[in-house]
């Protein structure tokens, strides 16, 4: 930890994030180098917390209703503070577009107010308060895209009560191809339609699968990535929500993606492939096979981020 209560304002990253990573519903989450948000936090003379400013999407301002400042407040009362900041949110990441838009201005606000604050805490430490605004979000308060948007890289939860999240590491060549159709898929009904119950034939084969991805993340091992990356619980659900969902996985396998599926509740959809130069293949086969739905979509190509939130040159 270190104290930098000098400063009076700071300019953040927040990155995008992929969470279920096909097998890990609810647990995996991994950080995107490539996509995220831009806040400015600044320290203000006014008790509390007081959204100024966010471009790029319409969101409410009112910090009750907003992610970023339900988790700033939540951070605040844990820490009894009489500070007050200003936040201003650039969102780069649409809102229902499954690639962490809520957990980026969760975690980012409560990054900077932290920093401001001299660092109090600990990345991991803060990861509950963010995790408040997933729950204004979509009424769970999930942690898998807040952890790893914390923590960078790749993070497993453990256990949501109490709070046990693992860091996992990210091998050095792996990339994410990501499409965003765009369309909204609220969190919230993507939730309501999953089943309650599982079979145990389902849950054999996907805690085979998550266990054996969490190997490959260790051993570097991408053709064991490439077979772990199967999810037979969540995805024959929600696929059915996103138009083209075959199309683009058949598009990705078929380039040469090590693996392919949902990213956190959709309609984005996340490939990973080995290699910046098979990530762009994988890239180009998708815009091939999805550009005749006439769905306007968004492409985004990028290494795995190893840091989470941080600091960006005023
Ligand atoms: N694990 C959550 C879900 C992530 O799939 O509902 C939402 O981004």
């Amino acid at each position: 930890m270190h104290t930098n209560t000098a400063n009076e304002r700071v300019r953040i990253f927040c990155p995008a994030t992929i969470a279920n990573v096909s097998c890990g519903f609810d647990v995996l989450g991994v950080a995107l180098a490539g996509v995220g948000d831009h806040m400015l936090i600044s320290r203000s003379t006014k008790k509390g917390i007081r959204i100024t400013k966010i471009t790029g999407q319409d969101l409410p301002l009112d910090p009750h209703e907003n992610v970023a400042g339900v988790a700033a407040l939540a951070l605040l009362d844990h820490l009894n503070s009489n500070a007050g900041f200003e936040i201003e949110i650039y969102k780069k990441i649409k809102a229902g577009s499954g690639i962490g838009s809520s957990a980026a201005s969760s975690a980012g606000a409560v990054w900077g107010i932290n920093y401001l604050l001299g660092s109090p805490l600990s990345p991991q430490q803060l990861i509950p308060f963010a995790m408040e605004g997933e729950r204004l979000a979509s009424g769970v308060a999930h942690a898998d895209n807040v952890a790893p948007a914390l923590l960078g890289g790749f993070t497993l939860v453990r256990s949501s009560n109490p709070l046990d999240v693992v860091c996992l590491p990210s091998p050095s060549e792996l990339y994410a191809t990501v499409i965003h159709p765009q369309i909204e898929i609220k969190t919230a009904d993507s939730r309501r339609i999953l089943k309650t119950n599982i079979s145990l034939t389902d849950g054999i084969k996907q805690w085979g699968n998550l266990g054996a991805l969490v190997a490959g993340l260790f051993k570097e091992d991408y053709p064991l990535i490439g077979r772990s990356l199967e999810d037979v619980i969540v995805e024959p659900v929600r696929s059915i929500l996103i138009p083209g969902f075959d199309l683009i996985k058949k598009a990705a396998l078929d380039a040469g993606a090590l693996g392919c599926g949902i990213s956190g509740s959709g309609p984005s959809v996340f490939a990973f492939s080995k290699g910046a130069e098979k990530a762009k293949e994988v890239a180009t086969a998708i815009q091939a096979a999805y550009t005749p739905l006439d769905i306007p979509f968004e492409l985004h190509l990028s290494k795995i981020n190893p840091q989470g939130v941080c600091l960006e040159k005023a």
